[in-house]
């Protein structure tokens, strides 16, 4: 079955002498034969090795129940393979076409407030529908049986961006599915009834046919089944992805199965670090949203996107040239910010930058979306800029096949944490667990210290010190893996709202932070969050906003590294720190902000003896991620600023970027350096 030439993507033996693949997704269903011709052409010329085909194609490949259309498929992947370009082949399960909806409406997800979604968007199917799924596998079987020896296939694409807009559907399908999952993770309905609390509100079920979706309620739902809706919703799309991905590998077991992850952002209702197991290798969409961290947003998402696919190599499947079509304003990019983002992907890990999408659509719902090739054709400086960057690629060939280096801080990332402490009828609603996340790593950015965005489970003993902001949700072996950590010598810092409930949303008694409170040797009786008018000030200086609370010492062991200044708290602890051994555990109680934790931050790495290493002048300008495998590790330097940096006293051979007659390096504004060094 297996064909010699078949470009496989990282499972090919000799991927790291290819170099990184570049490219996008394809859509020439769009378009007529014609332009196909001049696609190609253009992709070469662009230096596009690989495309994602028929994400969206079902329509086009089954046009009927029983009529198949496979001639422009055959034909397209004939020609991008006689041009030398690879496909990643999507299941094109991703938009079910008007005739299966029409047939069978029952596909159609639901909203907790009972209404259909129609079709008219994409993405109108239950995770969860039998009937849907049936249809799917189907056309997953009928796709991998034909294309399973074609010479171009890399790698197999399942579905799209699956939750994007599907992950909650409260139909019956979602109901029935919710039960199943809820019997295999509680057994008995007393266990569900003792997680879920419902001895208050005369919730108390008496068997499970009475278990229902959180749909629209008088109030609050129980914040237990809403915590495991989250989770259940996530676990029913990532079943999705097994059952394709099953079909696929009886086809074809040589052939990676990927499908991409949506690591951004605002994308929150999919547990990433929970699917990178189910998938041959990790791929992400990111895109960008305007605002002074976009940049820091779009590096920590990458990083997490590394660490969740375990340090090894992945593949950025999607994001923008330039301006999307789906804020409220879209903002296009400046020059250099195209070869910036998609370097600061390869800086933490990627070995492929593709884009949605190849050619800019004249018609359609994203037909003001950027791509490659935009309306104005190759005549154009994105495509000036496209071009360019193909070859920055080819020039990092050799970091083809790197892991990325560990860096010496991590920043603890949870989804259950962020579910949790966002939920409703809590102390505020203001809360934002990511932004809060983002702003620590904003902090080691600013101080030039490198950091991993790491999901909660990985190894710590590596890491001299540990952010977990907001770890809400902390289960006992939770707790002990950090205490653990400290008691190793390790430096823990967490903030407001950690450690407060068990996995069961159930808080921790006998005051706050319950599950950390001995390790912190602090003791919180009761929260105060403060109203969007409040602002208090610390005694170090610093203005804090959102949450404040009466910490309490309990440990002679624990410093107060700042008080409250004014307010409620006046004179009481907000930063703590208490020494463990060799390690320590630091708790800061209110939103500081990325500019105030990188003051806080300053102090707390000091202290645990953690250092940039890059040169002091550009500490703050320039991040640094790092590559190594055998024989050579490639340092990154991103110009953060709007202004050129200079960078002098890092060794290594520029492969992007040159030293000037000092041998300093100098990055031009939005500017990327990458350096060989042995
Ligand atoms: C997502 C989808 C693409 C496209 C882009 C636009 O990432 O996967 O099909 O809609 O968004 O930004
Ligand atoms: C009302 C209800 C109570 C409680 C409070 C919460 O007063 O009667 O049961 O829910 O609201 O503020």
């Amino acid at each position: 079955m297996t064909h010699p030439a078949r470009p496989h993507w990282l499972r090919r033996p000799d991927r790291a002498a290819a170099g990184l693949a570049y490219g996008a997704d394809y859509n020439p269903e769009q378009w007529p034969r014609e332009v196909w011709r001049d696609d190609v052409r253009l992709m070469r010329e662009a230096g596009v090795d690989i495309v994602s085909l028929g994400i969206f194609s079902w329509a086009r490949l089954q046009p009927a129940e029983d009529t198949w259309r496979f001639d422009w498929l055959d034909e397209i992947m004939g020609l991008l393979h006689e041009h030398g370009i690879a496909v990643d082949l999507a299941t094109a399960t991703a938009s079910p076409p008007p005739w299966l909806t029409s047939k069978h409406p029952e596909i159609l997800p639901v909203n907790a407030r009972g209404e259909t979604i129609w079709p008219g968007g994409r993405q109108h199917w239950r995770p969860t529908s039998p009937v849907f799924r049936r249809y799917a596998l189907h056309l997953v079987e009928t796709l991998a049986g034909r294309y399973a020896d074609h010479p171009a296939l890399a790698a197999w694409h399942v579905s799209n961006e699956l939750g994007c807009h599907n992950v909650y559907d409260y139909s019956d399908d979602a109901a029935r599915a919710f039960r199943d999952w809820l019997r295999a993770r509680y057994s008995t309905i007393a266990a569900l009834n003792e997680a879920w609390g419902t001895a208050f509100w005369s919730q108390e079920y008496g068997d499970w046919a009475q278990v229902l979706p959180p749909r629209l309620a008088a109030t609050h739902p129980n914040p237990g089944q809403q915590l495991d809706f989250k989770r259940f919703s996530s676990d029913a799309l990532r079943e999705h992805l097994r059952a394709e991905r099953d079909i696929l590998r009886r086809y074809t077991p040589d052939v990676p199965v990927t499908t991409n992850f949506m690591v951004m952002g605002g994308t929150k209702g999919m547990d990433f670090a929970a699917w990178a197991a189910d998938v041959d290798f990790v791929a992400n969409d990111h895109y960008s949203e305007p605002g002074p961290q976009a940049r820091d947003e779009l590096s920590f998402s990458a990083n997490l996107t590394g660490n969740i696919a375990g340090g090894r190599p992945w593949f950025l499947m999607e994001h923008a040239t330039s301006a999307v079509n789906w804020q409220p304003v879209n903002v296009a990019k400046k020059p250099g910010e195209l070869a910036r983002d998609s370097l600061t992907h390869v800086a933490h890990g990627a070995d492929a930058v593709c884009f949605f999408q190849w050619r800019q659509s004249a018609a359609g719902a994203e037909k003001y979306h950027s791509a490659m090739l935009p309306h104005a054709g190759a005549d154009s400086d994105v495509f000036r800029s496209v071009a360019r960057l193909g070859a920055t690629l080819r020039e990092l060939a050799p970091v083809a096949g790197a892991t990325r280096e560990p860096a010496p801080a991590a920043v603890l990332f949870h989804w259950d944490s962020w579910w949790a402490a966002e939920a409703d009828s809590h102390p505020t609603d203001r809360l934002r667990y990511r932004q809060e996340a983002l702003d620590w790593y904003t902090a080691f950015l600013n101080l030039g210290i490198r950091a991993d965005v790491v999901p909660l489970g990985t190894p710590l003993d590596g890491y001299r010190l540990v952010v977990a902001p907001i770890l809400h949700v902390v289960s006992e072996p939770v707790a002990k893996t950090l205490q653990g950590y400290v008691e190793s010598g390790g430096h823990l810092v967490t903030t407001y709202f950690s450690g407060i409930v068990d996995e069961r949303d159930h808080v921790w008694l006998g005051g706050h932070p319950g599950a950390l409170r001995d390790l912190l040797g602090i003791r919180v009786e009761e929260f105060a969050p403060l109203l969007d008018t409040e602002t208090v000030t610390l005694d170090n200086g610093l203005r804090a906003v959102l949450w404040s609370e009466r910490v309490r010492v309990t440990d002679q062991d624990a410093a107060v590294l700042a008080r409250y200044a004014d307010g409620e708290q006046a004179g009481h602890p907000a930063i703590t720190r208490r020494a463990v051994g060799g390690g320590s555990a630091a708790y800061v109680s209110t939103r500081l902000g990325a500019a105030g934790l990188t003051a806080v931050l300053g102090g707390l790495a000091a202290a645990a003896e953690l250092e940039s290493d890059l040169p002091p002048a550009v500490r703050g300008k320039v991040e640094s991620a790092v590559r190594r495998q055998e024989g050579a590790r490639f340092a990154f330097l991103i110009n953060r600023s709007e202004q050129p940096v200079t960078v002098a006293g890092v060794p290594g051979e520029p492969l992007v970027g040159s030293r000037g007659p000092d041998g300093a390096v100098t990055l031009e504004p939005r500017g990327v350096a990458v350096l060989r060094q042995t």
